[in-house]
């Protein structure tokens, strides 16, 4: 299926996120309009004009840069290569992260888990069942037959040790607090087996957020790809990678 082709699916992320933007652009033309009309000074019509061109940009950056709520790429190749056996996902929410590695490794199963409660609800709204908006989505995709959906916490997880082959997390484990993150990841060092890869994207503190956003999308604060490195390494894992894509910080660590 094309990347571009999000037609069925339905994220779910605010719709804000995508296009925020806008009624920014329409207010700052719309006082330009004013202005000209009025003959406002320079430096009211100097500063309008800024914001119209940022709220411009910041809105292509948005949607189509950080595009948040359209399929997801993996960010680095280098991630579960084999291709062969069994991922779970930590804190799947509607599917993004699910799809992303489902459609991108088609011999792959995928357990999609997530604990469906407050967290799910403030970042994807009320709504009917939210596995059933996560089932729907992975229908959409066409890889719900590689994918079951388990609900349940990631700082316990119910499964056996050495379960999966992989594990994935994306802009799921910076929502914990300290004490969250340090048991979800021993419990993603522990339900993967040995030499598995635990691929781990975070919400980055890069260019592309700060332009937009400023600091109103942070999670976890300032913490940089050392902090998560050395949280990696105290779980069990080695890094092997780690890097950044537009929003996005990535680590891509191994089970020692
Ligand atoms: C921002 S969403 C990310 C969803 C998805 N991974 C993606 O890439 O779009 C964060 C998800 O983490 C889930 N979550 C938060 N705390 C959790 C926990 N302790 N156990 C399992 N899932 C959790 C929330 O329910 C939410 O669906």
């Amino acid at each position: 299926m094309p990347v571009s082709a999000n037609a069925h699916l339905d994220f779910g992320y605010p719709w804000w996120l995508s296009y925020g933007h806008l009624p920014i652009v329409a207010c700052a033309l719309l006082l330009l309009l004013l202005g000209y009309a009025r003959k406002w000074s320079k430096w009211p019509m100097f500063l309008l004009c800024v914001l119209a061109l940022w709220s411009s940009a910041a809105f292509v950056v948005a949607r189509f840069t950080l595009d948040i709520n359209g399929r997801a790429s993996l960010p680095t190749q280098n991630f579960f290569r084999s291709g062969t056996g069994r991922v779970l996902d930590l804190g799947a929410g509607t599917g993004r992260s699910s799809i992303m590695v489902l459609e991108a490794r088609p011999q792959a199963t995928l357990v999609a888990l997530d604990l469906f409660g407050d967290s799910f609800e403030h970042h994807f709204g009320p709504g009917e069942s939210p596995q059933e908006r996560l089932l729907q989505n992975l229908k959409a995709a066409g890889v719900a037959e590689r994918a079951s959906i388990t609900t349940a916490d990631m700082r316990k997880l119910p499964f056996e040790p050495a379960t999966f082959d992989a594990i994935v997390s994306a802009y799921a484990v910076d929502h914990l607090n300290r004490e969250g993150i340090t048991q979800a990841l021993a419990e993603a060092a522990r339900v993967v087996k040995p030499g598995g890869d635990f691929l781990l994207i975070l919400v980055g503190k890069e260019p592309w957020v700060q332009f937009a956003f400023g600091p109103l999308i942070m999670h976890s604060g300032a913490r940089g790809p050392a902090w998560w490195a050395t949280r990696l390494q105290e779980a069990g894992f080695q890094i092997l990678e780690q890097g950044t894509r537009p929003g996005t910080l990535y680590l891509l660590a191994r089970r020692s």
